[in-house]
């Protein structure tokens, strides 16, 4: 949701502000825009006088590039910023930076200053003259409004009058020698090189200069020297912080010959799945799952309840994780996405578990359903993918899910190593409460730890899939549907073809069909059954001969060695055999690559699709 870049040091700062901006595009990428404090070639600055210079461009990183590559500045200190749009249309004008009237101070801005309108008001009162119909421009001129010689101060001022959710960068043409950065509700991160300092909205920019990263905690200010970082509160008072070495692979966030991010990283999903498993599986005398991270221990055994809340595909990595805690620990699970959970009156118990899931573990939704929960004084166990994120920071105790940096959109591999952790906990949870025995909690740990090769086996028959597209990619309406695990595995396998092929398509529970959807089916539509529920085929294979009846085409997911229905289905995809309760991990795979085969087909960007941004840091 917008991503915000910074560079101080030796270096020309352009092209460095447009590496690190590559690397945020899936924050948004409806323009993007640089300030440099240096000289431009049309002749703004004279070589000695350093003056702020500004290049933007409406739509992709790659038209900014355009524009400097014939329009050069040059100066070793900047901000930048790639935009998803929230106030005012994505345009040339609204694009980041901001600047005040003079063009002297320049702003950077992820997320949103919600008193916006009463502050712009209060500006046009006194002669400010607004450009942009952004949120945003309103900070310049008020930083301007404050601005008696000292950025900092200016800086601080305003942060008194702006409310709303924010990570912001400054550059003012008297002050050569510092950036400012401030965060509230909104990632930041800065980077400390060797006589370089840089600021961004993720870990990713920074890698390829430090793996020394200051993580801003809310309220903070840094200012940014090239030779120093200082670190303020919010009243001005000097703060100490600590860097964090960052021990990711560089790799891993590059596309490693795959054609796209959400490709390679579904064919991480095999490394993936090991990765999260691996840290947590202990053998004593027999094998066991070990949480401590998450402090598991008896006490939770007076637990009443469990409660999910998070976004997206993360929240359907809670409907299974209520299958799984409801079928493995029959523990009562409210699973709930965090944008109803926050204005809801939920009803409390001290004594409830809440399991926040979020990939990036900076959604301002599933946020502000961990800070409310927090409230109850209930155990609060986030799930994570972002080490350092401010879910990671604020809840009680981390499980992290080890997938490795996830750059394209649309969520893959943090999908399924959600599914490992919650089914770690549930197993680990169903056998605390008796409901597995040893022997059971064994057969499920085999069962676990054989999944990645299982994946493997699974990406290596994509070709199947691809065929299977290039026949149905130019469907308009594509339903998925299944029972218990399958439904939710269906909710998520439609999301993906709605967010990449922008396919209308919808997941049904299989036996909910007959009560009104159904009405919809004819000749032009997919539907995708998935069929791992065992106990469940008849009653599927009825749903499939409803459907097929009103002219559907039916591809059916199931077991490789299922024959159940041939007779039935248009084509059939086989998926490797594990337990039906463990078959999420794997059945959401085909859809993955479904979705992934039909927006290529399509002609979209499948990692970057239009209206969506990686990390929803706005309500
Ligand atoms: C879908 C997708 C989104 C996210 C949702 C929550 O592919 O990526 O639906 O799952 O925005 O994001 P996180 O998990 O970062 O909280």
């Amino acid at each position: 949701m917008c991503g915000i870049v910074g560079y101080i040091g030796d270096e020309e700062a352009t092209p460095v502000l447009v590496n690190a901006l590559k690397k945020l595009e899936y924050r948004g990428y409806d323009s993007a825009g640089i300030a440099v404090l240096g000289s431009g070639s049309e002749g703004q600055g004279d070589g000695e006088k350093r003056s702020l210079v500004v290049r933007k461009a409406k739509g992709a990183l790659k038209n900014l590039e355009q524009r400097i590559a014939t329009e050069i500045i040059r100066g070793t200190m900047g901000i930048g910023h790639t935009r998803w749009a929230t106030h005012g249309e994505p345009s040339d004008v609204n694009s980041h930076p901001h600047t005040n009237v003079s063009g002297k101070i320049a702003v950077v801005h992820n997320g949103i200053i919600e008193n916006h309108a009463k502050l712009k008001e209060w500006l046009k009162e006194s002669g400010v003259a607004f450009k942009s119909q952004t949120d945003t421009e309103v900070v310049a001129h008020l930083v301007d409004h404050f601005y008696q010689g000292d950025l900092f101060e200016a800086v601080r001022a305003t942060l008194d009058k702006i409310e709303g959710a924010y990570a912001l960068a400054f550059l003012c043409e008297n002050e050569p020698e510092r950036i400012i950065a401030v965060r509230k509700d909104a990632p930041l991160v800065i980077g400390a090189g060797k006589g370089e300092y840089l600021i961004a909205s993720d870990v990713t920019p920074l890698l390829e200069y430090t793996r020394d990263v200051y993580y801003l905690n809310d309220g903070e200010i840094a200012v940014l020297y090239r030779d120093r970082v200082e670190f303020f509160d919010r009243e001005g008072h000097p703060l100490t912080k600590e860097t964090t070495r960052v021990e990711w692979d560089v790799s891993a966030a590059e596309k490693g010959g795959f054609e796209h991010f959400m490709l390679k990283e579904i064919h991480e999903q095999p490394k993936a799945l090991a990765d999260t498993l691996r840290a947590r599986i202990k053998t004593y005398a027999a094998k066991t799952i070990n949480l401590e991270e998450i402090g598991f221990d008896a006490s939770w055994a007076q637990a009443h309840r469990v409660v999910i809340s998070a976004c997206g595909t993360a929240w359907h990595a809670g409907v299974v994780g209520k299958y799984a805690l409801e079928h493995f620990a029959r523990i009562p699970v409210d699973v709930d996405v965090a944008s109803e959970f926050r204005y809801r009156d939920p009803i409390y118990d001290p004594k409830d578990i809440f399991i926040i899931i979020s990939q990036s573990g900076e959604t301002a939704d599933t946020l502000a359903a961990m800070r409310m929960a927090r409230k109850s004084g209930a155990r609060i166990i986030a799930i994570t993918n972002v080490v350092g994120s401010t879910l990671a920071r604020e809840a009680d105790l981390v499980m992290y899910t080890w997938a490795g940096p996830e750059i394209a959109v649309a969520s893959t591999k943090a999908f399924t190593t959600q599914l490992m952790c919650v089914y770690l906990i549930a197993l680990k949870f169903g056998h605390l409460r008796k409901v597995i025995d040893d022997a059971e909690l064994a057969a499920n740990i085999d069962a676990l730890e054989a999944l990645p090769a299982l994946a493997e086996q699974l990406l290596g028959k994509k070709d199947d899939i691809q065929r299977f597209a290039a026949r149905q990619f130019n469907k308009t309406k594509a339903f998925f549907m299944g029972r218990l695990f399958d439904y939710a595995v269906s909710l998520e396998s439609a999301l993906k073809l709605k967010e990449i092929a922008y396919t209308h398509s919808e997941a049904f529970a299989a036996g909910e069909l007959k009560h009104g959807p159904i009405a919809l089916v004819d000749e032009s539509t997919l539907v995708v059954a998935i069929c791992t529920q065992s106990a469940l085929f008849d009653k599927m294979d009825s749903n499939i001969k409803e459907v097929k009846a009103r002219g559907a085409t039916v591809l059916v997911i199931t077991w490789e060695d299922e024959k159940y229905f041939d007779a039935t289905a248009d084509e059939v995809f086989r998926i490797p055999r594990t337990l039906d309760a463990l078959s999420p991990m794997l059945s959401v795979i085909p859809s993955q690559l479904y979705a992934y085969y039909c927006s290529v087909m399509r002609g979209n960007d499948p990692d970057k699709p239009r209206n969506l941004a990686k990390s929803v840091t706005v309500e």
